[in-house]
Formats: C-alpha cells, sequence, structure tokens
C-alpha cells in the first residue's frame, strides 16, 4: 500500500469513520482523493441501515461498486464498455463478491429495459455526465430508476480546477477556451465534453426533478501537490481534504465536485 492510502477498516486517525458500524468494512482504499465521496455515502449507508440496491452508472471498473457490494449491497454496474465490465467481474470475483455484483454492458440514457422503474435506493454516476452525449436524457433516466427516497451520488470534473490547472502550466490559451466555452471545453481535443460548476451541475438535478442535498469539493489539493508533499502526512491531507471539502472557495475549485441528491 502507498503511503498515501489508508484501508477503510485499518485502525488509525479515520477508522471510525471509515469502518461503517452498519456494514462491513470494504477492502478498497480510501484516499485523499475520494475520502470526500466514501463519508457522504457511508452516512447514507447508516441512514437506511439495511442492504440497498445499488446502481452504478458508468461504473467502470468497480472502484465504487466492489467496495459497497463488500459492505453488503447488492450492486448493478451499467457501463457502455465491455472491457471495463470485464475488469469489474475480475475485481469482485477477487473480492469475493461476485454474487452482490452484477455487471450489465448498456447505456446510461436507456436505464429503462435494464432496471425497474422506481426500484433502485442508491444511484452513483462519477466521472460520467461530461463524456455522455446527453447529460439531461442520462439523469432522466437515473430519476425515473430511483425509488421515492432514494439518493443519487454524482460526481462531475470541475470547470474552475480545469482553468487553474491548465493556467498555472503554462497552457493560457486552453484556460482561455476553458473561460469561453459555455459548456467548459478546452477545444476540440479535450477529452471531456463538458465541466461543471456547482450553479450548473445543481441545475442538471434539480431540473430532473431531484433535490440536491450536499455538495462538496473533492480533489481540493491532492492534485496540486507535488507527490512528495502528498505522500509527506497523506493523513494530514486527507483531513484537510475533508475539511476543505465543504468550503468555498475551496470547494468551488476542486478538481471533481460531488453532489447528494434525493429523489422527493
Ligand atoms: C471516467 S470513467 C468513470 C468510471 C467510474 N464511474 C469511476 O468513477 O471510476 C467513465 C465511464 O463511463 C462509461 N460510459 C461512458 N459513456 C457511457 C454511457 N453513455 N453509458 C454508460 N456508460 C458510459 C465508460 O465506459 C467509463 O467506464
Amino acid at each position: 500500500m502507498g503511503a498515501a492510502e489508508q484501508r477503510p477498516g485499518a485502525p488509525g486517525r479515520y477508522a471510525a469513520w471509515v469502518d461503517s458500524t452498519s456494514t462491513r468494512p470494504a477492502r478498497s482504499l480510501v484516499t485523499a482523493r475520494t475520502a470526500a465521496v466514501w463519508q457522504v455515502l457511508r452516512r447514507e449507508q447508516e441512514r437506511q441501515g439495511r442492504e440497498l440496491t445499488v446502481l452504478d452508472v458508468g461504473g467502470g471498473t468497480g472502484g465504487f461498486a466492489v467496495p459497497l457490494a463488500e459492505a453488503g449491497h447488492r450492486v448493478t454496474v451499467v457501463d457502455a464498455s465491455p472491457d471495463a465490465l470485464a475488469a469489474l467481474d475480475r475485481r469482485a470475483a477477487d473480492a469475493g463478491v461476485a454474487d452482490r455484483v452484477r455487471a450489465v454492458q448498456g447505456d446510461g440514457d436507456a436505464l429503462g429495459g435494464l432496471v425497474a422503474p422506481g426500484s433502485v435506493d442508491l444511484i452513483l454516476c462519477h466521472a460520467v455526465l461530461e463524456v455522455v452525449d446527453e447529460p439531461t436524457e442520462v439523469v432522466a433516466a437515473i430519476t425515473a430508476a430511483l425509488r421515492p427516497g432514494g439518493a443519487l451520488s454524482v460526481l462531475v470534473a470541475g470547470r474552475a480546477a480545469a482553468v487553474l490547472g491548465r493556467a498555472v502550466n503554462g497552457h493560457l490559451s486552453a484556460a482561455a477556451a476553458l473561460v469561453d466555452d459555455p459548456e467548459g471545453r478546452a477545444g476540440p481535443r479535450d477529452t471531456l465534453r463538458r465541466r461543471y460548476d456547482a450553479t450548473s451541475a445543481a441545475a442538471l438535478l434539480t431540473a430532473a426533478g431531484l433535490t440536491v442535498e450536499e455538495i462538496h469539493g473533492v480533489r481540493v489539493l491532492a492534485d496540486l501537490l507535488p507527490a512528495a508533499v502528498v505522500e509527506s502526512d497523506p493523513q494530514l491531507l486527507l483531513e484537510l481534504e475533508l475539511s476543505l471539502a465543504t468550503q468555498p472557495p475551496f470547494r468551488d475549485i476542486a478538481a471533481q465536485l460531488h453532489l447528494f441528491a434525493r429523489r422527493p
């Protein structure tokens, strides 16, 4: 394990919040890069206090899906990539939770044929809305899949961090393009189709009928620091990330914005 990583169930300064009392500890790693998201997800697991039906839209290789299955939940991952789903299957098998993880190849805007409407307790949609054709269609499909009272965890790329990142690395024209582009794209070669700020991301979810309960910044500092600094005191960095995650303006310059919303 790298110096910047912490096992969720391991004793240490954060064991109390990463080792949920209502679920088995996950074996995957909680780091400064994911801590703010796991903190919100752990709270929802504790709030519900039972096995949840989870859907991870664009869940990829299962970085979140497998730990949630390890925590005792049933997780369906819908992803467009067969390669990612094959890796997910291997990861789930290695973790001993293959029976609680279902991999489905499909599109995030067509969930209707893959999961029963109004049936899902918790949906994750992490690092997906910035790459799909129509984010409003994906969010509409997610909303329809959630049961009333069900929750949505969304992670999107932050626009401000992308501007700052390009500028401090000397790519001023890319930074300017990103500022000017209505979608927050740094030109046609940008790998992302769009980026968000807290207001635009919240508006996307609200327009679909969801209630946004929390907005956090994820990776406020982690991407800005040299590796040597990250490794020098990973626990302090993790603590700083959690502290800054909720505080504008730090929240708003994070590499990713995490929104936690609920279907009324
Ligand atoms: C950047 S990865 C994020 C993976 C994972 N959610 C995470 O946070 O680590 C984006 C994922 O979305 C999937 N994806 C892209 N477009 C999609 C779509 N329209 N429907 C479903 N999955 C999609 C990709 O195959 C990929 O696995």
